[in-house]
């Protein structure tokens, strides 16, 4: 099988007054099913960038993105919606639960917006219930549950569209550190059970859960390997090369 997400030397080029941004310049590389990857990088390294693109919500400004073999970096709004709808599951930082919903019809939402009928609706989410443990608070409303248990609602919403790819954004973000050892643990299992899963973060302790860590710093990869690798968390040196202590490294 081919990849299934290919970056082929991505730039994203914002204008700021009389200068240029480069959020992204010039990324390449590749995911295969299966995979566990964190992305991660310092704030303004140019993570949600890239994950804005890998989700389909921007394309860059130029290079090549593949989902699946497809090639959306050129798609328009529409065309990009229904790739987003069929491959890609996203959890946030944020819930995003709705309070007036049940956990069940929270699940659910998705699915009715991508036209699926009630009944398979209804066994997809709850499936997806089952696979998070929660199978038995479907009838709850968010706000009866835990942080780290309305997080597992929003993963299994993301599950039951049953995508391609699992795109979580500082999914822990908001929670305390047991809970969010918790979270990890459990995107962990998805992936053993088959799921792809892209991790952003700026947290390399969270970063290392994963198989594979790629590395941003100011829009370019600078690691991407092995996540147990020493290299894969050494921060990048604000001592500027140029300085003559950095000699004596040579
Ligand atoms: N819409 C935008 N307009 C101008 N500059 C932007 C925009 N979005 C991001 N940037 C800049 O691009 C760089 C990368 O940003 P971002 O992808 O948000 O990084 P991160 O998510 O790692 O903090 C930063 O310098 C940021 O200021
Ligand atoms: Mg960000």
């Amino acid at each position: 099988m081919g990849h299934l997400i290919e970056f082929q030397s991505v730039y994203k080029i914002y204008q700021m007054g009389d200068s240029l941004v480069h959020a992204l310049d010039g990324v390449s590389f590749s995911v295969d099913p299966g995979e566990f990857v964190a992305i991660v990088g310092q704030s303004g390294s140019g993570k949600s960038t890239a994950m804005n693109i890998i989700g389909c919500l921007d394309v860059p400004t130029s290079g090549k993105y593949f989902l699946g073999g497809v090639d959306v970096s050129t798609m328009e709004d529409d065309q990009q919606a229904e790739i987003r709808n069929k491959m890609l599951g996203f959890i946030f930082q944020q819930y995003n639960l709705i309070p007036k919903l049940n956990v069940l019809e929270n699940v659910e939402l998705p699915l009715l917006y991508a036209g699926v009928p009630e009944r398979e609706r209804r066994e997809r989410a709850l499936r997806a219930l089952d696979r998070v443990g929660l199978a038995d608070k479907f009838k709850n409303r968010p706000n009866q549950l835990s942080g780290g248990q309305q997080q597992r609602v929003s993963i299994a919403r993301a599950l039951a569209g049953d995508p391609s790819v699992i795109l979580a954004d500082e999914p822990t973000g908001a929670l305390d550190s047991r809970t969010s050892r918790e979270v990890l643990s459990f995107l962990k299992q998805l992936n053993r059970e088959g799921d792809t899963v892209v991790l952003i973060t700026h947290d390399n302790s969270i970063a290392v859960r994963a198989q594979r860590i790629i590395r941003l710093q100011d829009g370019n990869i600078i690691y991407d390997g092995d996540a147990h690798a020493p290299e894969a968390v050494v921060q990048p040196s604000l001592v500027d090369v140029e300085d003559e202590e950095a000699e004596e490294w040579k």
